[in-house]
């Protein structure tokens, strides 16, 4: 099962990702998480590139195709593998990223956002996309309350992010049989509930599928 976290920086989406994790290994459901850009030594290089390199004038195509190599390596080294071997993939953020941050945020035009992308990952969907949805002001505060130093897309203005949150709603309105959208605003033990609880019954009915007549 191919599952992806998605939402803003700050929205929780990474803390439910782990959370999710957790359970699922006590549960005894063989997981992963892995995180984009990054994930493999490739992607780990390549994130350092586009977030932390304040020197590099990067354009927005040139971000974009950068976002698309680090992917295209995670799933071809690591996703791939792991899904053929049995185990469940927790996407912390995948392509729907590129559509909310380059597409809808630096204006790429969708359409090739989404070819570029689906000939980055073969094609791969995940089964099931959380979309942590958390306002702006909201997430800022909790980015300034943990202390972190913005990256280089987080500092970003205002305008961008609001376009990012309206990239997301527009990805999750498109592909509502695989969207499931989070409240970020609740508690974290209810958010995490929710999402294991859905989790739980997706891989009830597969196994339920499989052993159909
Ligand atoms: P993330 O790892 O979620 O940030 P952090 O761990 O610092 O909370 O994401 C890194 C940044 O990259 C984030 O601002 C979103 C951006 N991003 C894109 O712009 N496009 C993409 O395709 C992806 C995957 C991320």
């Amino acid at each position: 099962m191919l599952i992806a976290f998605e939402g803003i920086d700050g929205s929780g989406k990474t803390t439910q990702a782990i959370e999710l994790s957790r359970r699922l290994e006590e549960e005894g459901v063989p997981n992963e998480v892995v995180r984009e850009p990054g994930g493999t030594r490739l992607g780990e290089g390549v994130r350092e590139l586009l977030l932390h390199r304040s020197d590099l004038k990067i354009s927005p195509l040139a971000e974009f195709l950068l976002f698309s190599a680090s992917r295209a390596q995670l799933i071809e080294e690591k996703v791939t593998p792991m899904l053929r071997a049995g185990k469940t993939v927790i996407l912390d953020r995948y392509f729907y990223s590129s559509v909310a941050y380059q597409g809808f945020g630096r204006r790429i035009p969708i359409d090739d956002i989404e070819s570029v992308s689906r000939f980055a990952t073969g094609g791969l969907l995940p089964d099931v996309v959380f979309l942590v949805e958390l306002d702006l002001d909201t997430a800022m505060k909790r980015r300034e309350d943990a202390g972190r130093r913005a990256d280089r897309m987080e500092e970003s203005e205002v305008r961008f992010f609001e376009d990012v949150i309206s990239g997301f709603k527009e990805c999750a309105r498109r592909d509502p049989g695989r969207f499931v959208i989070i409240d970020g605003s609740a508690p974290v033990v209810k958010i995490s509930e929710r999402i294991y609880n859905h989790v739980a019954s997706r891989i009830k009915n597969l196994a339920e599928e499989r052993n159909a007549p």
